[in-house]
This record gives structure tokens, sequence and C-alpha cells, in this order.
């Protein structure tokens, strides 16, 4: 074998944890010092039993929660406690030792259940004197959470009818009462406003907990930590050092057979850009907040968001590529188009993928390009930020310059600094290295940290964060009315420019990478990096 065949193992930092605790296990501190009624609307559907119950029961487990709290499911389809907890312990069936012993559970016997309609005054008076008795019932203070897990068009009937019924307290009362909205929150801007003045003629904002659940993942929170409890990175967050940052948010998923309704409304422009990916672009760019407080941190991110400028339509056409996958294989299995799914028009202009070129008019970015790009039916499933840093000023590693140099490519790569928010969660950071040998032959390896190498601890689900977090009354990792608002002000500029484009989406074939057209977003600069594990 010669030196040029010759691969070597891609390098690996080996990081270690001193004094490590188990931080998913509560501490005093952590702990829910009172108990408190969850009221989840909407409760027959797939979230609670996907997400919330189990959430829950792992805080439960994790001695985060008092025993004396109560759940209480309510929707429309006509069940008893006794059922509700049935299902609510199918749901756990996988994620505990013994599921026979499930009934029994201080969680599990927590659970109740309320029929109504959200639109019927009557149907709050009866929840209203249900939670009571079950508060008296259980010693609890009636602190409340509730969670709107219903259809968009519910949110406003719901607080107002909550508030009618006297179920929202105010200041003066000792008991605090929340409200956690689900996303979609809004269609565009103009809905997205009506719906925070609606609301906040019920609620206010401290009580109005907007959830996106990528803000309860640990790679994200783990974001700002990096950023500003470490020294040597963040001075070179800036227009001087970075060339470009991109953001990539691929799914391998597609409709499901469930998804085509709701989805082909939405688009991946509503469903993943306008929250997730916009949040994860604000807490790369934000400046250091002046505390790490559910409101600094806001409005830091507002700032960020407020300097994205509104496309103008020719804008929206060069800076941004929609499309929509075609039919493709994967392990042998042909799965259909976007247009032939379940629930989609044949003839929907809606995209199942986007990627956009944008600029951060501030100080601190000014023409640093932003990459976006996320879709279903991609050929893997990656979230990640990559920020490419600028290369060296002065190429010393030129073939012409030096004979013993033998360069495989004319010039290294630049640094990278990758966020791997998942799979493989971690860090990685991309530099130039000698390759072993006589000649002077450059190779990129990685430094690599892995959550999974460094951490004994699981890392807890983004809901569990986020429910302990809307009972202990921090807002930190929730969204607020003007984070929202900037975001839709940005997005509503994307879609008035597509609305004007007579041009259909483009495609690319499931399970691929992507359009060909996004490359020309990257004209000048890197080219998008491979769908890949870290
Ligand atoms: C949801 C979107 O908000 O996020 C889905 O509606 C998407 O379309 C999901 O699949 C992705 O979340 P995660 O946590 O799997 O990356």
């Amino acid at each position: 074998m010669t030196d040029q065949n010759f691969q070597p193992p891609v390098s690996q930092a080996s990081i270690s944890v001193v004094g490590q605790v188990n931080s998913a296990q509560s501490d005093e501190s952590g702990r829910l010092k009172e108990p408190a009624t969850i009221v989840i609307f909407g409760a027959s559907g797939d979230l609670s039993r996907r997400k919330l119950i189990p959430a829950l029961y792992h805080l439960h487990r994790a001695g985060f929660l008092p025993d004396n709290m109560a759940i209480v499911g309510f929707s429309r389809t006509e069940i008893s406690d006794h059922e509700f907890r049935e299902t609510m312990c199918q749901s756990l069936c996988d994620d505990v030792e013994s599921p026979e012993t499930l009934p029994q559970h201080p969680l599990i016997r927590s659970l109740y259940y309320v029929s109504g309609n959200s639109n019927d005054p009557e149907s709050y008076k009866a929840l209203q004197e249900r939670l009571s008795q079950i508060e008296a019932e259980r010693n609890m203070p009636g602190h409340r959470l509730y969670y709107l897990s219903v259809a968009p068009a519910l949110f406003p009937f719901i607080v107002q009818h909550l508030t009618e019924a006297g179920m929202i307290y105010d200041r003066t009362d000792p008991r605090w009462s929340r409200v956690i909205i689900e996303k979609p929150f809004g269609h565009d801007l103009q809905s997205a406003q009506d719906l925070n003045k609606t609301i906040t003629r019920y609620l206010d904002e401290s009580q109005i907990y907007r959830i996106d659940h990528y803000l309860g993942k640990e790679t994200v929170q783990n974001i700002l930590t990096f950023r500003f409890g470490n020294s040597i990175f963040e001075p070179l967050f800036n227009q001087k050092h970075v060339e470009q940052v991109q953001i990539t948010v691929a799914e391998s998923l597609g409709m499901e057979g469930k998804r085509g309704h709701y989805y082909d409304k939405a688009g991946a422009m509503r469903d993943m850009v306008q929250n997730h990916m916009m949040q994860l672009l604000t807490l790369i760019a934000m400046e250091p907040p002046s505390a790490l407080e559910a409101n600094a941190i806001r409005d830091e991110k507002v700032k960020v968001l407020r300097s994205l400028l509104p496309l103008r339509e020719d804008e929206v056409r060069e800076h941004t590529v929609r499309a929509q996958y075609t039919s493709g294989m994967h392990e042998d299995i042909q799965v259909p188009g976007f247009l032939e799914e379940e629930g989609v028009d044949p003839n929907s202009r809606t995209e199942s993928y986007v990627a956009m070129r944008m600029q951060i008019d501030n100080w601190r970015w000014a023409g640093v390009p932003f990459l976006l790009r996320t879709g279903k039916r991609l050929r893997k499933r990656v979230s990640e930020i990559a920020v490419f840093f600028k290369k060296p000023p002065l190429q010393f590693f030129r073939k012409d310059s030096n004979p013993n140099l033998c360069l495989l490519t004319d010039r290294p790569k630049a640094n990278q600094l990758i966020f791997r928010i998942q799979p493989d969660e971690g860090i990685s950071l991309t530099f130039a290295s000698k390759r072993p040998g006589m000649k002077l032959d450059l190779e990129q390896v990685n430094m690599n940290f892995f959550y999974k190498q460094a951490f004994a601890e699981r890392s807890p689900e983004a809901y569990e964060r986020l429910l302990l977090d809307a009972l202990r009354g921090d807002a930190s990792l929730f969204t607020r009315s003007d984070e929202v608002e900037f975001a839709w002000r940005f997005i509503s500029s994307v879609h008035q420019g597509w609305d004007a484009d007579p041009r259909p989406p483009v495609h690319y074939t499931a399970f691929s990478d992507g359009p060909r057209e996004a490359r020309r977003l990257t004209e000048g600069i890197a080219p998008w990096r491979p769908l890949q594990n870290m």
C-alpha cells in the first residue's frame, strides 16, 4: 500500500467529565416545590400519548414532580378516567421494566379525564367543578398549567372560556395559572399578530408559554453554553472570521400516510423554518444576554430577528429555492412523491423542501451568508449548524511553492465548527493536519465531542425539560410574542415573493440530498455540507 492510498483514521479528541453528577435526577433546587394540576386540551390526540405523558412519567421517576400532582385530560371523546389511564399505560409500556405494575404507579393514578366541547361554556363549568374536586381530594393548592394541544383555531376560544369561567388567576391570587400554546402560532404575520392581540386580552404575557420543542433539546440549549461559557470561540463569531453559516434540518420521513392534509397547508417554511430554524438562527447569531433570564435572552433573540430584513420579490427569486420530492427508493421500498401522498392536493405548490440564503443586517454579521435548508424525504436525518471560518490569509501550501509539497487538494479547506443537534449529538471541529510521511501533505481531520461518550446520563427528552420549566415558571425556553411576530415578518415576505412567482416548485428525488438548484445559493462560497454522519 502506498502512503497515498493510506487513509488515516479520523482523529478523536478524548473528552472526560470531572466530578460527574447525574443532572437528569432531581436535586432539591430542581424539584417542583408545590403540586400543580396540568390540564391537557386535546388529550385524546397523538401528542399526549407520544410525548406529554411519557415526559411527565420520566420527570416523576427522576424525582422532579411531587406525588400529589393531577393530570387531567380534556377532549370531546367520551371515555372514563379508567380508559384514559389504560391508554396512557400502553404508551409507556416500552419505557418501563415491568409494565404490569404501571396501573399502580402514582403518575398513572394521578390521571383523570373530562370529556367536553372546548367551545361550550357549560363544559368549562363542568371542568372547573371536577378540577376543584380533584384538587380538594389531593390536597393541592390549585396552581394550573393548561396545555393547548388542539387545532390553532381553538386557541382564542379556549383562553376566553377559561378566563370567563374564572380559571385564569390574576396577579393578586396566590395561585398561578399558565397556558402552553403549541405551534403553529399563526399562519402568517397578520394572523400571528391577531392571535397575540386576542390572547393577551385574557392573559398576561407572563402567563403565556409558546412552545417550540427544538428549544428543549439538549444540543440546542448547549449552543449558548458553548458560545458564552468558553472564551476561545466567541471572539471569532463575527464577519471578520466567519465565511458563512449553514443550518440544516433534514428529515428522511415523508407524510407517513397521515400528515399530508396538515402539511399541504403549511409547507416546510411554516412547519420548520418559522419556528425551529429561526430559533436555531437566533441562538447561533445572538449577542450575549445581560443575564441568564427569560426576558434578557429573548431580547437578544428579538434583535437578531429584527435584523432579518424582509425580502423583496426579486430577492426571493434569487435567494430561495422551494422544491417537492418525487417518488424514490429506500431499502428496496418505493415511496410516493409528495403530490401522490394522501391528503396532498395533486396540483399543490406547497414546498416539502426549502433552502435560503439570508443576511443578518447587523454589525456582527454584516456580509456573512446564513444558509438554511430543510426538507422531508432527504437522504438522511441530520440537524446541524455548521460555522465555516475564513481561510488563512496567506497560502503557504501551494503546489508551486515547494517541490516537496504533495497536496491532494490545492488549498486546505476552511475550519468548520459543527453543532450536531441530532443524531450523533455533539460538537466537532475540523482543521488541517500534516499527514505522516516524508512529504508535506495536508489532510482535514476532526476533533469530536459526542454526548454519548462524554456523559453517562441520558439526555432528557425536549418535552420533559419544557414541561418542567413551565411548571417552575421559567419561560427562557419559550418564545415571546415579538419573537414570533418578527420571525413571521421575514417568512411572510418570502411567501409573498413565492405567491407572485409563476414558476412551480422544482423537484428532488426522495432520499436524495435535495434539489440541484439549491447549489446556486452557495455560489462564491463553500458548497453545502453533505448529509452524513459526524
Ligand atoms: C415538528 C414538525 O414541529 O417537528 C414535523 O411539525 C417535524 O414536521 C418535527 O417532523 C421534527 O422534530 P424532530 O424533533 O424529530 O427533529
